[in-house]
């Protein structure tokens, strides 16, 4: 089976009602998508990108009216942070009502919910009139895709149809919050910055609690922490590096100057690391960017896609923290 590249969403809606995957278009990245009430048409999402079964899925409704439907115990807060950023690149993790098959959430009590803004996803949501689990639409561990054609390069063969979409506005997936009590915690940064949340809430960004997955989810430690990342070894370098310690070491380079600003970064960081990854070089070498705004989802996913960090000490590359996971 070749996957084809579609423009019919009427056709993909029934592709999807009939228990089948589709590769569809969000703000944020492509996710590859399977109706959230169906098991069985989940199950075939883990299956085609390889995902262990233990990594749960985020659940896409059309607006915040479906979370009390699915969900349960939903604080005020997250109705709160929907009023202001969705439809857009937030997930809210509340509990779950059985509406929600457990493959869906990897057996925890817990679903995340998103409402993604892209008109695409939207009018497929109104077709289709269930949700939809979408994973990002990259085989497990790797860089997520901004394009139908960047998704098919990773699916190729695994899902029937890919829906067009153009270029995710926004090029890093959504920030995943829930809530202690009254207490923010962000599980993952991504497009909606933590300062944006904590200006909502009225409360400071230092109030705000960080915590992996790893921390809520029942896996392994660490089992997750290769992430996002290119084929060949990313490094994160300590200070900018020449040109000519580039050709060297046949490394490709991802520098934040090349940008216009953080938000052009994130908008092409994926798909100059697939070009980067494509171009023959023996190495791919990255700048962190400052914290701020988009900075830490852009950080973060550096951190989590590198093998390790590069410093030059007298003309000589010295690598370090340097991890074959
Ligand atoms: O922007 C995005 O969020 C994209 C688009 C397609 O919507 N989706 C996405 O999905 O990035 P995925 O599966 O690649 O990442 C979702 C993350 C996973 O790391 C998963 O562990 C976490 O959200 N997650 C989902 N449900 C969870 C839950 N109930 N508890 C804790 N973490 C959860
Ligand atoms: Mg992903």
């Amino acid at each position: 089976m070749r996957s084809v590249i579609t423009g019919d969403i009427e056709a993909v809606a029934r592709h999807l009602a009939g228990g089948g995957i589709a590769g569809v278009p969000t703000e944020t990245v492509y996710g590859l998508a399977a109706n959230a009430t169906d098991g069985q048409a989940v199950l075939k999402i883990f299956e085609a990108k390889e995902r262990p079964r233990f990594n749960p899925v985020i659940v896409h409704v059309k607006d915040a009216g479906e979370f009390g439907k699915y969900g349960t115990d939903i604080p005020d807060e997250v109705y709160l942070l929907a009023e202001k950023f969705s439809p857009g690149p937030v997930s809210f993790i509340v509990k779950k009502k059985n509406l929600i098959p457990d493959i869906v959430t990897a057996g925890n009590e817990t679903v995340a919910f998103r409402i993604p803004c892209h008109p695409v996803f939207q009018e497929l949501l109104k077709k289709c009139g269930f949700p939809l689990a979408a994973p990002s639409a990259n085989m497990f561990g790797r860089i997520s895709p901004t394009t139908s054609e960047e998704t098919l390069a990773e699916l190729d063969g695994r899902v029937p149809f890919i829906l067009e979409g153009g270029k995710c506005r926004i090029g890093i997936e959504s920030t995943v919050i829930m809530f202690e009590g009254k207490t923010p915690v962000i599980l993952r940064h991504g497009g909606i910055s933590p300062e944006e949340i904590a200006a909502e809430l009225g409360i400071r960004p230092g109030d705000i609690k960080n915590r992996t997955m790893e921390q809520v989810s029942p896996v392994s430690p660490g089992m997750l922490y290769s992430h996002y990342a290119p084929e060949n070894p990313l490094l994160i370098a300590e200070e900018p590096v020449s040109d000519e310690m580039l050709d060297r070491l046949k490394a490709g380079y991802l520098d934040p100057v090349k940008f216009r600003d953080k938000k052009d970064m994130a908008f092409n960081m994926y798909s100059e690391l697939r070009r980067l990854d494509a171009s023959g070089c023996s190495m791919i070498i990255c700048r962190l960017v400052d914290e701020a705004g988009i900075g830490s989802a852009i950080n973060d996913r550096l951190q989590r896609a590198s093998k390790g960090s590069i410093s030059i000490r007298d003309g000589s590359p010295v690598i370090r923290n340097y991890r074959n996971v």
